[in-house]
Formats: C-alpha cells, structure tokens, sequence
C-alpha cells in the first residue's frame, strides 16, 4: 500500500521533541514525585463564567453544527475583541473561528504556502512549528536570534534569509520558548521588509495577554500591514482553556472565505457551546485573565532570583509568555543532555532548548505552571545540578 509524503515528512517532527516530557510525566503517573515543568499549560483554574456558558449553551441544545465560519455572536465577539485592541476596526467577515490557535496556523499555511514555497521562522521556535510548514508541504526556514539579543528576531536577519521562493514570515509574539515581545518598531521594520518582499505574516499571538513590562504589539493592528497579516490566537493561555480548543485566524476580508474552505475542509465547523463560551471569555471582563498574567510574572522574577549570582547558569528575565528559557551551556552539556540528566537526578521535568531549534541548544525551557514554592525548589535542584556538572566539566 502507497501512503502520501505528508506523514513521511512529519515523522520525527513530533512525539521525539516531547519525550523528556512524556517519561517525566510516566514516572508521575507512577507516583514518583516528578516536578513537572514541560509543558505550557496554565495551572490556576479558568473563569467559572465561561464553564457556566459552555454548559448552559449545551443544555440550551446547542450541539448542533456550527456555521463553517464560526457562529455570527461569535464571529462578532472576536472581531470586537480585536477592534478593542488595536482601534482600528476588525468586522466579523474578517474572522475564522478555529479549534485552537494550532488548528489555526495549520489552517493558514495550508491555505498560503505548498510545496517548493519557503517559510521564514525565527529560531528558536515552538515545538510544533516544523510539523505545521512541514504538513503544508513548503519549506522551513529558521532564522537565528541571538540570546545576547533576547532572541529578538532583527529585520536584517529576515531580509538576508528570503529567497525567491520565501512566502510567508511565521512569527509569535510573545514567545514560546524566548518570551520576546516584538516592540513595536520592530515590527514596523520587519512589516517594511515583508512589503518590499511581498510577504505574508502569519502572527501567532497565543500569548498576546501575558506581556509583563511592555506592551503587546501585533502586524495586524498596524492599518498598512493589515491586508498581509493572519493574527491567529485562542483562549488555551488567556483564559487557561486549552482543552476547549477554541480560537481564530483575523485576516483581511479577501482571505476569510479562502481559510473557510480549508478549514471546512477539515472540520466543517465546530462546537456551537464552544463558540457561545469563547464569546463569553471575550465579551466579559475576566479577573482570572490578569491573574494569570501576574502570576507568571511573579513567578518568572522567583525564577530569576533563584539563578542570581550562579556561574553556571544565566537566566534572562521574560518579557511575557509562560516560559523561562535558561542558558545551561557553561556545563558542556547539550540542552537535552542536561534535561534528561535533570530529569533522572533531581526529578525535575523540563524541555531541552533543542526541542526548539538550533537557537535552543545548550538551553532548557522552565513552563512558569507551578506555584513559587515549588519553582523555588524546582530551581534550587536545576541549579545544584548544574554547578555540580560545571565543577566536573571546568
Ligand atoms: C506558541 C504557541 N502557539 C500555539 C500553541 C497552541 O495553542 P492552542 O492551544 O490555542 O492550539 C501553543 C501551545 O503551547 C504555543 O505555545
């Protein structure tokens, strides 16, 4: 039997970026007391407002098919929320609900690039990135950052990197694994290169809630970089919603019924007390959102504190996300060297900066998904490991 290239082309894209994870969650499940810091799942509980909506809305019958767009309160609750932002205005034909910001992005490229295409990411990149081009069938093309830079990506970097093939420029704002927030003028720069190129910009802004000291800046809320942009998000971070799967791509209105095709390809709608939850999330004020975000930036300084005056680690203060990346390189080991070694030593679960591109290596991603007694602790064991092997290895 002939199967198609696609699955040949994911294979090794997935479930071997995550193994440290998935033994460290095995051993967890096994009772041994495992710190789990591998996987960017909010921990404190979600608005009990939007649970209520959900199931108010199944019971009210609404578990019927959805609209393949998205249902209209809902179209319109995303493109007010978006509106709200930005100030510049989002109308409901310029969106696409979509089973998660993942769903999303699959739904962008597959709808913007194919084979022979290439796609710029800044590197270090999520984990899942190289899967979505790779499904597309274009190209991956990663763009190094430097952490001297807190691996912000540079419009020189970008433009050196095209080639007559590039279509489209991934990014994500804040980031995961760097927790770099794109500034403003630095978007303004790369959106000049994406127009002098022609290039598409798909904005992953999953984060977009949870910046700490700086503000949020997006290429869709700029008006002339409006019609090349897909801002795609969700409420799984905002809202600590992830297993709802609910989210959208924002576009220009020419787009829209492109991506309803691919996406109703796939799915053909979703779930109709889904879609009546996520408007609830958006349309309401939500403290839960803002504690959130302060309870990652809390705990991001006790990880920075943690790793004051260490010669063997240097960890950078986040500008937003759920993620502390952490430079593990003067051990001589690899990230995922240290990672398992972490892992198997002080029962700390943790991903290797490779997981995450070439940008990642010699560092690990430390999730902020634990309160700070616990990540205080977590980051006493990561750093006695990592003086122990620097000692060994010096
Ligand atoms: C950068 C980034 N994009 C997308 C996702 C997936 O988000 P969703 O749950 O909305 O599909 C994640 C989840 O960790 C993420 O970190």
């Amino acid at each position: 039997m002939k199967f198609a290239p696609i699955s040949d082309r994911l294979s090794g894209l997935g479930a071997a970026k995550w193994a440290v994870h998935a033994e460290g969650l095995r051993r967890a499940s096994l009772g041994e007391p495992i710190i789990l810091l591998s996987i960017g799942e909010p921990d404190l509980p979600p608005p009990a407002s939007v649970l209520d909506a959900a199931a108010a809305s199944m019971r009210a019958g609404r578990t019927r098919y959805a609209h393949g767009q998205g249902e209209p309160d809902t179209l319109a609750a995303i493109a007010n929320h978006l509106t709200q932002r930005s100030g510049v205005p989002v109308s409901p034909e310029q969106v696409l609900f979509t089973a998660g910001t993942q769903n999303g992005l699959c739904t962008a490229l597959l709808t913007l690039v194919q084979t022979g295409d290439e796609v710029l990411v800044p590197d270090p990149y999520y984990a899942t990135y190289e899967g979505l081009v790779a499904a597309s069938g274009a190209t991956f093309v990663p763009v190094a950052t430097r952490p001297e830079d807190n691996f912000h990506i540079t419009a020189l970097a970008i433009e050196r990197a095209i080639t007559k093939r590039t279509r489209v420029l991934l990014l994500n704002t804040p980031s995961n694994p760097t927790g770099a927030v794109l500034t403003q003028k630095e978007i303004d720069e790369i959106g000049a290169v994406c127009e002098r190129h022609d290039l598409w910009i798909i904005c992953d802004e999953v984060y977009a809630d949870m910046t700490f000291d700086v503000p949020f800046c997006s290429p869709f809320d700029r008006p002339h970089l409006r019609h090349r942009t897909l801002a795609v998000s969700s409420i799984s971070k905002s809202h600590a919603l992830p297993g709802f799967r609910a989210g959208w791509v924002a576009s220009h209105p020419d787009i829209t019924p492109r991506l309803v095709l691919v996406a109703e390809a796939m799915l053909f709608g979703s779930q109709p007390f889904i879609e009546d939850a996520l408007a609830v999330a958006l349309n309401e004020k939500h403290p839960e959102v803002e504690r959130l975000r302060l309870a990652f930036r809390e705990r991001a300084e006790t990880l920075i504190k943690s790793f004051e005056g260490s010669q063997a680690i240097t960890a950078r203060m986040p500008e937003g996300g759920m993620f502390v990346m952490i430079d593990v390189r003067r051990t001589k080991l690899t990230g995922e060297e240290f990672a398992w070694q972490l892992l198997n030593e002080q029962n700390v679960s943790v991903m290797p900066g490779e997981s995450f591109g070439k940008g990642g290596a010699g560092h690990i991603r430390i999730a902020l998904t634990v309160d700070s007694e616990i990540l205080r602790d977590a980051c006493g064991r990561i750093r006695k490991l990592a003086e122990k092997l620097c000692a060994e290895n010096n």
